[in-house]
């Protein structure tokens, strides 16, 4: 770097200019880089109020598509980058995949217009959600609540350098990805796009992902990694009503100690650019939120990162919510909040708006440019200004390794909660019924953001095997299919089922030896699956009874996004194996699970509820879903589940034994607690299993949770084998938030246990923290 180079960081530096993080002391999430933040001063000096505007504005690609809706209309795009000065486009024509070279033509034309009006590249993103989601050669993983079903970070490892691979492939340098909302709301329709119920589960998985996706260094990104967006910025996974984009209402302390965790992490990992919940918490919009977006994480967390907008959010606070009465006030109010750019996602006038209002002395200049500077920022670290455009081989594009990932991660994470009298694996002499909506449908199997936003996997990739073509394969001969009950096919009627074909369904049954019923939703994303009932339809469960009613066993296979009740139709079946939505190979691991020729490890990373009214997380207060209050009432409000979380079946069995204490049983917040257990295979077979720790605070002055899920191996063991696993947990993890929002370790008694064993330990001294992040 030159002299002159070093004189504009050191003296931005003073300024504190280039980190809006209030406190000078607080560490930056992610170290400063000499070289980006000079390049970023030295363009940031000579733009102009509008062109700075541009760079905060995202556009749909609709807005330059021409009339073939294929290609882009030269014009517009002299409209919106010429005149508008527009910093970045997202999305895809026509609402669906396209091959890479279409994509990397598409992008190479807006980054030559940027460069040559402008001069600044024009940055790309993209809805990557399991996998190269939006490319119709690419690689498509199963969903991430699968990946979190494996308990198994390298499959989030993975998954994340085959998405930014491929992506950086189609000359797409960006990624909206990881999601890490809690998934603590099985109503909610986003359930599965994120790693499951636990903060610890999401957090481990998806640091992981963003690292994979991004490499190990933030500041520069090489042509075989992106950057991330994580979202949505936070508490979107719990709408009090269980609809997409409605109201949460989440306890301060509850926020910080469990929404806030995968996100911390994930910035602390270098996690270059987050996007907002569209929703609100506690009667606050998100996107108006200073004290979250500018405060917990530009401040406290000195990250240095950009924040885009959702999808026309910033209207929402005008048209939805209220707290604006026209697009101006809104944009007022969520630059100043905090936002750096926003995906508008059809007008550019809103870049004239920004320049009125900060005319109007309504933004003020330093918000602006500190907006601008994180939009350049991330397109330096990007290396956008050096490769606007990049010539690099990918030879594993859509290739082998990527394939044989996908199948594995399948493998691992599809869940068996039930097998009764060994019914599975089946022998193979059997004459196999396959019925159900979900048989036969590459759609169900990869659920939303496959191809198209709301999931289209049949029409572009049927050369994958669905669960009936996978079972063909592995049983000639001896499957016979009859759906009974298929998905409406008509546009927008998609969640519905109709009875098709279930008298004689159950004509054939009398026949065959197994029934397997593949039942479940059909795909869907955001608010389109929203629902009024979290029951399995009425349709499915009719077809699952006649079934059963004729006395042949039934393999229930569940292919779903979220938990559907089964509450009533369980008892009927002798084996449930819920595949959740495990993508493109998920036919051909189920039917080798269901062969016995692979083994079961997954686990459930969600508690599967069993009434409607009564919808659990794992990690519930001590003092609910108790029979009895101390003897002296009966609150009748028993913890009754369909199966725990961290419930999951294998072929083979494990015994747990030896769980000890390495570490002083006595300790205080500084400590590193050390655990170990000793698992054993006492079966006669392969398999894998995930080695779940939890703690227990016996007692705190706010309600402990029952338990919490602290740390997480995968180990494999053969028939006979034994293992023993060691775990190191920083004292502080067991710490909580207290009332007045300070993280708290508070002395006395605490419980680790793991397999069904348990050690005791005794923290000796209260450690009150005064910082909000420990
Ligand atoms: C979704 C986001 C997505 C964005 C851009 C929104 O509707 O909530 O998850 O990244 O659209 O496609």
């Amino acid at each position: 770097m030159n002299t002159f180079a070093w004189k504009i960081v050191s003296a931005a530096l003073a300024a504190g200019m280039l980190v809006s993080c209030g406190s000078g002391s607080q560490p930056k999430a992610i170290a400063a880089d000499a070289e980006v933040e000079a390049k970023v001063e030295s363009v940031l000096k000579g733009m102009t109020l509008k062109e700075k505007a541009g760079q905060m504005v995202q556009l749909s690609i609709m807005v330059l598509e021409d009339d073939t809706h294929e290609a882009i209309d030269p014009a517009k795009l002299d409209k919106i980058i010429g005149e508008y000065k527009v910093g970045s486009i997202l999305n895809v024509m026509h609402d669906a995949a396209h091959s890479w070279e279409h994509t990397a033509n598409m992008v190479r034309q807006i980054q030559e217009k940027s460069m040559e009006v402008l001069g600044i590249p024009c940055i790309y993103g993209l809805d990557m959600i399991h996998g190269a989601s939006y490319l119709i050669e690419g690689s498509l993983f199963p969903q991430e609540i699968n990946l979190a079903a494996t308990f198994n970070r390298e499959y989030a490892r993975m998954m994340g350098e085959a998405m930014a691979y491929e992506t950086r492939a189609a000359q797409v340098p960006w990624v909206f990805s990881p999601v890490m909302d809690l998934g603590r709301d099985p109503r909610w329709p986003r359930h599965w796009e994120s790693y499951g119920e636990d903060p610890y589960l999401q957090a481990e998985m998806a640091r992981t992902e963003t690292v994979a996706i991004q490499g190990e260094d933030p500041n520069h990104i090489d042509l075989e990694h992106a950057a991330v967006s994580v979202k949505h910025f936070m508490g979107y996974g719990v709408p009090h009503t269980g609809k997409d984009r409605t109201p949460a209402y989440i306890a301060e302390n509850d926020l910080r100690e469990k929404y806030f965790r995968p996100f911390k992490e994930c910035f602390q990992a270098g996690a270059l650019t987050a996007m907002i919940n569209s929703a609100s918490i506690n009667g606050i919009p998100t996107h108006a939120n200073r004290t979250l977006l500018t405060g917990w994480v530009k401040e406290q967390l000195g990250w240095d990162g950009m924040m885009v907008t959702d999808w026309a959010d910033i209207d929402n606070l005008y048209t939805r919510d209220h707290v604006a009465a026209d697009k101006r006030e809104a944009l007022v109010l969520g630059i100043n909040a905090g936002i750096d750019m926003i995906m508008d996602p059809y007008d550019p006038e809103c870049v004239n708006d920004i320049v009125a209002l900060v005319e109007a002395g309504e933004i003020p200049m330093s918000r602006i440019d500190d907006a601008v500077r994180r939009v350049l920022r991330l397109k330096v670290r990007l290396g956008l200004f050096d490769n606007p455009t990049w010539q690099h081989e990918y030879p594993e594009f859509a290739g082998e390794r990527f394939a044989r990932e996908s199948y594995d991660a399948a493998v691992e994470s599809e869940v068996l909660l039930k097998n009764e009298e060994g019914i599975l694996p089946l022998k193979g002499t059997e004459r196999i019924l396959v019925c159900g909506p979900n048989a036969n449908t590459l759609r169900a199997l990869n659920g939303g953001w496959s191809y198209t936003w709301q999931g289209s996997a049949d029409a572009f990739v049927p050369q994958y095997n669905t669960i009936l073509e996978a079972l063909e394969q592995r049983f000639p001969g001896k499957v016979t299919w009859v759906p009974g009950v298929l998905y409406n096919e008509m546009y927008g009627a998609w969640q519905n089922d109709i009875e098709v074909s279930i008298p004689q369904a159950v004509n054939v049954a009398r026949s065959a030896d197994v029934i397997i019923c593949c039942v479940g939703e059909n795909s869907y994303c955001e608010t389109v699956g929203n629902m009024d009932d979290l029951n399995l339809s009425a349709n499915q469960k009719n077809l699952v009874k006649a079934l059963a009613a004729t006395g042949k066993p039934v393999i229930l296979v569940l292919n779903e996004g979220r938990p559907r009740l089964i509450g009533d139709i369980e008892p009927l079946v002798k084996a449930v194996v819920d595949v959740i939505l495990p993508s493109n190979y998920g036919g051909d691991a189920l039917a080798a699970l269901l062969a016995g020729d692979e083994n079961f490890s997954g686990k459930l990373p969600f508690t599967y509820s069993k009434h409607i009214n009564s919808l659990h997380t794992y990690d519930y207060k001590v003092s609910e879903h108790r029979s009895t209050m101390g003897g002296s009432y009966n609150y009748d409000a028993i913890m009754d589940v369909q199966w725990p979380f961290g419930f999951g079946l294998s072929y083979t069995q494990f015994a747990y034994s030896e769980l000890q204490l390495l570490s002083p049983a006595d300790f205080k917040a500084g400590d590193m607690l050390k655990v170990s257990v000793k698992v054993t295979n006492t079966g006669d077979r392969a398999g894998k299993e995930a080695v779940l720790v939890y703690s227990s605070d016996l007692v705190a002055s706010l309600i402990p949770d029952v338990k919490r899920l602290r740390a997480f191996e995968k180990i494999e063991l053969q028939p006979g084998e034994s293992k023993t696993v060691n775990f190191e947990i920083p004292a502080h993890e067991l710490a909580f938030v207290g009332a007045d929002g300070k993280w708290r370790l508070e002395k006395g008694e605490f419980r680790l246990s793991c397999g069904g064993l348990g050690v005791m330990l005794n923290c000796t001294e209260t450690k009150v923290w005064n910082t909000p992040n420990i």
